[in-house]
């Protein structure tokens, strides 16, 4: 029997799909097709992909043309499976002419005459709409979105808006953008979306300002300090039929997702316990996080962080917090917190002023993960047991600033109108809100 092997993206199955199948079916007696997994497509910077790995394999399925499917996790893969599978020829489209001779180690490599007028990317284009963004608050995280935003297809960087005219004009020249608006009003007016980049304590008006208007927001972290405000604007979202989202950039990278469905699916055990630490050592103590009056303080500066594993493994549901801070001109230059649950206990620490280990580590009934600092941006994490043999290592890559995966997930929301992302669910920003709250009204608070 000769057994024929091809690999694709397959995303919006079409008619050149098709005929490429059919060409490697030809070949000969058995046809195995190898799908690209969601990750391993954004690991090599498709991140527009419109189906999903499970639609994509049954579209492959319908076609009717393949024997076997697999899925392709990784590179350097293609040589495991045809020695795998004892495979004859490899074939692929001629749109990749060359590119795999170095297979023909391990098989005959076969280049397909490639249909011509049609592809994926052609279809993704056809459907697209474009969403006009505009940019309020023109600081070092705003610097950072516009070159982020352009690894995502769909989304136009329309123009910005901040208070201060100078930061505006220098801002809208250097990033190459046409519109430097006014007011915000009159971002509003020209804009479909915002993306809310403006010191904490204006995070609510803005925000609801732009929901009234039915404008989709994506807001810098943390959205808002108090639970109630936070219940309100996700329901006059809704409302709107708008999509808010918090900006927390953790809650989309693809490695800290995967170490939580991997801790989900039972790899340690039953969580137990969960340590989470961060801090910033800032010698400019005239900075915005130094002021009691613009929220500063590391609580509301980087609280989001270690909670998202916290809610994300246990829930929101926890039945006590208690926290200590040490306190200097009015702001929390260290806090720690020390959340209970029915069966597991976690603790974060958040320096601004004191300088701790920023690492991660979940314990388990079976063992534990351990992802070093900065564990926040995740490209790496070890599973730890106690028999040495089993530990694993895992890598990834995390690209550029990593805002790109969070205006993917917004504009997949907003053109999906998905109201929810699982990355980060509301009632989770909602819980975040109200640990914020708790600190601001010294519930269970010490100073130390
Ligand atoms: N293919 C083809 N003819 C086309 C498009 C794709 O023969 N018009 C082949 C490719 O050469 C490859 C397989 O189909 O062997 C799967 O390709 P994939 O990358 O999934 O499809 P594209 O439409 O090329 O996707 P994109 O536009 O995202 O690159």
């Amino acid at each position: 029997m000769k057994k024929v092997i091809t690999y694709g993206t397959y995303d919006l199955l079409h008619q050149g799909h098709i005929n490429l199948l059919r060409r490697a079916k030809e070949l000969g007696d058995y046809l195995i097709v190898g799908v690209t997994n969601d990750n391993f497509d954004r690991e090599r910077g498709k991140l527009n992909v419109c189906n999903n790995v499970l639609e994509r394999v049954e579209a492959v399925k319908a076609t009717g043309l393949a024997d076997k499917i697999i899925i392709e996790d990784y590179f350097g893969q293609k040589i495991d499976d045809i020695q795998k599978y004892d495979v004859d020829i490899f074939a692929i489209g001629s749109d990749w002419e060359g590119k795999f001779d170095y297979l023909n180690e391990y098989c005959k490599v076969v280049y397909l005459p490639r249909t011509e007028g049609i592809s994926s990317t052609m279809l993704r284009e056809e459907k697209q709409t474009i969403i006009k963004v505009g940019i309020t608050g023109c600081g070092n995280i705003a610097r950072r979105f516009v070159p982020e935003a352009a690894f995502v297809n769909g989304i136009e960087i329309a123009g910005a808006h901040d208070s201060n005219p100078a930061a505006l004009k220098e801002f809208t020249a250097t990033n190459g953008l046409k519109n430097a608006y006014g007011s915000f009003d009159a971002l509003l007016e020209d804009v479909d979306a915002v993306y809310i980049a403006t010191p904490h304590l204006s995070h609510y008006s803005l925000a609801k300002q732009a929901l009234l208007a039915k404008k989709h927001v994506l807001c810098e972290i943390p959205l808002v300090l108090e639970e109630e405000q936070a219940q309100e604007l996700y329901a006059l979202a809704e409302q709107q039929g708008v999509i808010l989202m918090e900006a927390h950039k953790t809650a989309h990278c693809p490695a800290f997702n995967h170490l939580m469905v991997m801790i989900k699916s039972g790899a340690i055990g039953e969580v137990v316990d969960i340590e989470a630490s961060l801090s910033r050592l800032l010698p400019d103590k005239t900075r915005r996080e130094f002021d009691p009056a613009q929220a500063g303080g590391s609580m509301y500066e980087s609280a989001v962080y270690p909670l998202l594993p916290i809610f994300k493994l246990l829930g929101t549901d926890y039945q006590k917090l208690n926290i200590y801070s040490r306190m200097e001109n009015g702001v929390d230059i260290y806090t720690k917190g020390v959340m209970r649950y029915p069966t597991a206990v976690c603790s974060f620490k958040l320096g601004l002023g004191v300088k701790t280990e920023g690492n991660l580590v979940i314990s388990g009934t079976k063992g534990y993960a351990y992802v070093e600092a900065p564990w926040w941006k995740t490209d790496y994490f070890e599973l730890r047991f106690e028999d040495q043999h089993k530990n694993k290592k895992f890598f990834y890559k995390w690209d550029g600033e990593g805002l790109r995966y969070e205006i993917q997930e917004w504009m997949s929301c907003i053109v999906n109108k998905r109201h929810e992302s699982s990355r980060l669910y509301r009632k989770e920003s909602i819980a975040m809100a109200r640990v914020m709250q708790q600190f601001t009204q010294r519930k269970n608070f010490e100073k130390i």
